[in-house]
């Protein structure tokens, strides 16, 4: 892949990538290991991971491999130490991990709305508990508990989506989970400061993706119509985005903030 910024701009840095067997998450795995980090690639199964590994082009450094269901608090602690046994620095987070089980409401199951906030929210959650405890919050008491001023890139990237704040029919359970999702970054960009991290969101229009497999030409068509920039976005697109929360150069100023990537398929 080309790059967006300069050559080995994340070299000597480690970043988890969640939902990294496909779709965005993939693309964001690639576009950081394209410039230069250690990426540890975390998803459901550890086959789709390592053809998912294999598909990663011009990595300065071997992503590694590590399965977890985000929604197991034994998964994601456990994924969390294996990273950091394998590279005791952890600089970003990008909680992509997502799933849909979409119907209206009158024929949404508690089990299906459950699950789905359980991936989103609780995945987002259980990850950035466990990164800042078994590494970001030691950090900062070994400092004496003043702010960490040792200017490592330190950052994590959540995924919202457009639809947090323009509703989807079917999506009540996916839409609470992702501006929830929003309020979680504003928390937690408060909660972290200290340890100079800075915590962002994206919010994406249609991306072209198995998610959005459901939807059928005629519903893509429409999803077209609905931007300003007439297409549904690649999930090379949406990585270019992360790449430019990820760096400090780019966005060093900004945390607690939502990146709209939606083509202009809503404005607030
Ligand atoms: N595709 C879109 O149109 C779109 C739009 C807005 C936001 N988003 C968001 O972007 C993110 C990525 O979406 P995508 O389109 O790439 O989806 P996708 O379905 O292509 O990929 C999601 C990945 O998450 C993994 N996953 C699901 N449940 C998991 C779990 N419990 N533990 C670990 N991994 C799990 C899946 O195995 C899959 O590899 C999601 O958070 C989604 O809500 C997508």
């Amino acid at each position: 892949m080309d790059l967006i910024l300069r050559e080995n701009a994340f070299l000597g840095e480690t970043h988890i990538v969640t939902g990294a067997a496909q779709g965005i998450g993939f693309a964001v795995a690639q576009a950081l290991a394209r410039h230069g980090a250690q990426v540890a690639m975390v998803d459901l199964d550890a086959g789709r991971l390592e053809e998912a590994r294999s598909r990663i082009d011009e990595a300065a450094v071997e992503p590694l491999v590590v399965p977890a269901n985000v929604t197991s608090e034994e998964d994601v602690t456990r994924a969390v130490a294996t990273v950091l046994e394998a590279n005791d620095c952890i600089n970003g987070l990008i909680n992509v991990a997502g799933i849909t089980r979409d119907s209206r409401i009158t024929k949404k199951s508690l089990e299906d709305f459950n699950l789905v906030l359980a991936v989103h929210l609780g995945g987002t959650f259980l990850f950035t508990r466990e990164v800042a405890k078994q590494h970001w919050h030691p950090l900062f008491k070994a400092n004496g508990n003043s702010p960490l001023e040792d200017g490592l890139n330190r950052f994590i990237v959540n995924f919202s989506s457009v639809s947090a704040r323009n509703g989807n029919i079917g999506q009540v359970d996916y839409t609470a989970a992702k501006g929830a999702i929003e309020s979680v970054t504003r928390t937690t960009a408060r909660e972290f400061s200290g340890y100079r991290v800075r915590v962002n969101a994206i919010a994406p229009g249609p991306v072209n993706t198995p998610m959005l497999a459901g939807v059928g030409e005629q519903g893509i068509e429409a999803m077209k119509r609905a931007t300003l920039l007439g297409k549904v976005a690649e999930p090379e697109d949406i990585a270019a985005t992360v790449i430019g929360i990820a760096c400090p150069r780019v966005s060093g100023y900004t945390t607690g903030q939502v990146f709209a990537a939606n083509g202009g398929l809503y404005m607030a």
